[in-house]
């Protein structure tokens, strides 16, 4: 389906080159997705990703599926991207370079999510304008054995994360009692001996030491220490504790925004079902903040039919005429014969 819109969007691009003159107004460009220039515009898109969402893992980009510059004259070049990212096992609060992040091996049921974005260059640089987002897993449900994600609601795996934390509680190193922030995921394994349930959580510090026995309330974001835990029994639980939600990102130079968190509970009178499916964490389904509608399927229909290439190079460079592409350089689905040269979908990173 989707193979077959790109072929027909570069087939009315190719009617556009041969009728060059036309309509010169709107100019458009097709790097190859693998081009530094792709790269680096997907890495804001990614930093944007990570900094937006206040739940769940960081995601990392997996793959620049589509990459497309639209110039028009007096306004801000914007490039279309279409990009697969992974997610990771660094939770969002957590401070480490999303480049330094493990990515979830599709064992632990990796989430995927592909997005659009819409990014803008103005002279104070690269900016994202819009995004939208589907979060998927992919389920191994035909494996015996392998861990499966259970629901948040899962009554076993809410067992094993509130004595955990309990355990932890009594027995950590910061002398401060942890409050559970939100769930990132709870599974099961079936091994000889029955279910081995594990659980991965976020924490935030409260105003009890571990001695306390008050009522211990969370403390505010802005100075409160972090954690993500990891249970695979009541007492087997180890958690990495973060500092203060403010964090600068060495790799991107910026500080990275974090925004208030606890709405963002998975449970409880705060959850907000359109965030959180019943096992993993979604991403934002549809960021548009200036109500643009770039993202909408028809305005980027109609805005490619009035397309006409500034540079008719760059669109032959897509149309590799009746040559066979060598396998070797494909990367793309072998699902059906390919007009087009792999220029994009670039390469995975990961699988
Ligand atoms: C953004 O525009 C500037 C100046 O017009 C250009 O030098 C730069 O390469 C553009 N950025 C990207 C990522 O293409
Ligand atoms: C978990 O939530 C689902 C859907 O809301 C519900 O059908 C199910 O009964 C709940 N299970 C438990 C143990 O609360
Ligand atoms: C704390 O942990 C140590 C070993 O890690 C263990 O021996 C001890 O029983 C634990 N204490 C409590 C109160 O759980
Ligand atoms: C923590 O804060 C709550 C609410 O302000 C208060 O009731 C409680 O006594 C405090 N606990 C400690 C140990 O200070
Ligand atoms: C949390 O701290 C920030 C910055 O210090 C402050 O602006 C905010 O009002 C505080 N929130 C609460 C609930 O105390
Ligand atoms: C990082 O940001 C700071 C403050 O904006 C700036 O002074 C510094 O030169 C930047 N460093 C690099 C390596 O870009």
């Amino acid at each position: 389906m989707q193979l077959c819109a790109t072929l027909t969007v570069l087939g009315l691009l190719v009617m556009g080159s041969w009728e060059q003159g036309l309509m010169p107004t709107i100019g458009i460009d097709l790097p190859p997705c693998d081009s530094p220039e792709a790269e680096e515009v997907a890495l804001v898109a990614q930093d944007f990703l990570n900094a937006q969402h206040t739940h769940g893992y960081k995601y990392v980009l997996n793959q620049i599926d589509k990459i497309k510059i639209v110039s028009r004259p007096l306004q801000a070049d914007t490039y279309h991207l279409e990009l697969d990212f992974l997610e990771t096992t660094c939770h969002v609060l957590d401070p480490t370079p999303v480049a330094l992040c493990p990515v979830r091996q599709k064992i632990y049921t990796a989430v995927e999510a592909d997005c659009d974005f819409v990014l803008s260059n103005t002279t104070q640089g690269l900016s994202v304008v819009a995004f939208k987002c589907k979060t998927e897993t992919e389920f191994e449900d035909e494996c015996l054995g392998c861990p499966q994600l259970l629901p948040f609601n899962d009554t076993d795996g809410l067992a094993l994360i509130e004595n955990s934390l309990d355990y932890f509680n009594k027995n950590n190193t910061h002398n401060t009692k942890f409050a559970l922030l939100e769930i990132g995921r709870m599974g099961s394994q079936i091994v000889s001996g029955g279910p081995k349930y594990f659980a991965e959580y976020a924490i935030i510090g409260t105003n009890c030491t571990s001695q306390d026995d008050d009522t211990c309330t969370p403390q505010n974001h802005t100075v409160a220490i972090h954690g993500l835990c990891l249970a695979a029994g009541s007492t087997n639980v180890d958690c990495k504790i973060f500092g203060p939600a403010q964090a600068v990102d060495p790799a991107s130079n910026t500080t990275v925004r974090v925004q208030q968190l606890l709405h963002a509970h998975t449970f409880g009178p705060q959850h907000n079902p359109t965030i959180h499916d019943l096992k993993h964490h979604k991403l934002t389904a549809l960021h548009d903040p200036s109500s643009t509608g770039l993202l909408s399927a028809e305005s980027l229909e109609s805005a490619e039919i009035v397309v006409a290439p500034k540079v008719s190079p760059i669109v032959k460079r897509e149309v590799a005429p009746e040559v066979p592409a060598p396998a070797a350089d494909l990367t793309v689905s072998d699902k059906a014969p390919l007009l087009i040269a792999p220029i994009c979908p670039g390469k995975k990173k990961h699988f």
